[in-house]
């Protein structure tokens, strides 16, 4: 390509290599081209960066509004719009349950209203497990493109509900007490099953087994077979990534355009330490 970046294919469908970039003093022609690439590149990495929080909220900011994460202790001290995600409490223990938090395959935030769904997310990593801990990517555009057209149709009739990480994979991680807490006085969230993608214009699937509980017209149990069978489709092997972290690490990904999930294949014991920022259309 033109310009300053070159790119390395990591995975099959997802995972592009970005080259030639540092994130930490970005020019407005540089971070275009990194928008231009992002748009047909869902998952972009950034090898041996150094970002600290105050860094981190810029690069996101130039996408969109970043908002401060919904629970303060998870929030970065030098920048609330920045939050740890991590397995290491204040007093340095390792949270055990760490390893299979969000590790249900999702989309961030879907729980909220279509207006208000996340751009893109971004991880930075500081600290990482030895041996696996990978992040995985299934690429959504082309769940959809590879559904059976009878299957496309029925679907574009069809509208998923949402709420506060109550799907059938969600609970099957969290527990129902702490699922009924959170939902509590949150509104069920409406979005098609399949969506067009607010930039692209092109069609995704999206239904994800964490946030989606249900269909509109059917209940919950009847709806559940439904939205395992997409989720299977989703993330067969040719349309992921699996992302193998290693410090430095600067990976953004399109929230409408794919889902993620913590790979819970390391040691519970080992450290993970992630700074995070989500981007919002502004
Ligand atoms: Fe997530």
């Amino acid at each position: 390509m033109a310009g300053q970046l070159s790119l390395r294919s990591l995975g099959k469908r997802l995972g592009t290599e970005v080259v030639g970039a540092d994130l930490s003093r970005l020019d407005d022609d540089t971070f275009a081209e990194i928008e231009a690439v992002f748009r047909d590149h869902p998952v972009l990495v950034f090898r041996e960066q150094k970002l600290d929080a105050h860094r981190l909220a810029a690069f996101g900011a130039r996408f969109g509004h970043l908002r401060e994460h919904i629970l303060e202790n998870y929030r970065h001290p030098d920048d609330p719009r920045v939050s740890f995600i991590t397995n290491v409490a204040k007093d340095g223990s390792v949270d055990k349950f760490g390893v299979v938090r969000a590790s249900s395959w999702h989309a961030d935030e879907t729980y909220d209203p279509p207006e208000k769904l996340p751009r893109l997310a971004i991880l930075h990593a500081v600290e990482v497990p030895r041996e696996k801990g990978g992040t995985m990517f299934a690429d959504m555009y082309a769940a959809y493109e590879t559904l059976p057209p009878a299957m496309q149709e029925k679907l574009a009739g069809m509208t998923g509900r949402h709420g506060y990480t109550d799907g059938p994979d969600a609970r099957k991680i969290y527990t129902g007490k702490h699922i009924e807490e959170r939902n509590a006085g949150r509104p069920e969230c409406l979005h098609p099953a399949i969506k067009e993608h607010p930039v692209t214009g092109r069609k995704v699937l999206f239904v994800n087994p964490t946030h989606c509980h249900g269909f509109v017209g059917m209940s919950n149990e009847e709806s559940e077979p439904l939205i395992l069978e997409l989720r299977d489709h989703s993330t067969r092997d040719e349309l992921t990534y699996y992302h193998k972290w290693r410090v430095g690490d600067v990976v953004i990904w399109d929230e409408i355009a794919t889902m993620h999930r913590g790979a819970a294949d390391a040691a519970p014991e080992e450290r993970r330490i992630m700074l995070r920022t989500i981007v919002h259309p502004n």
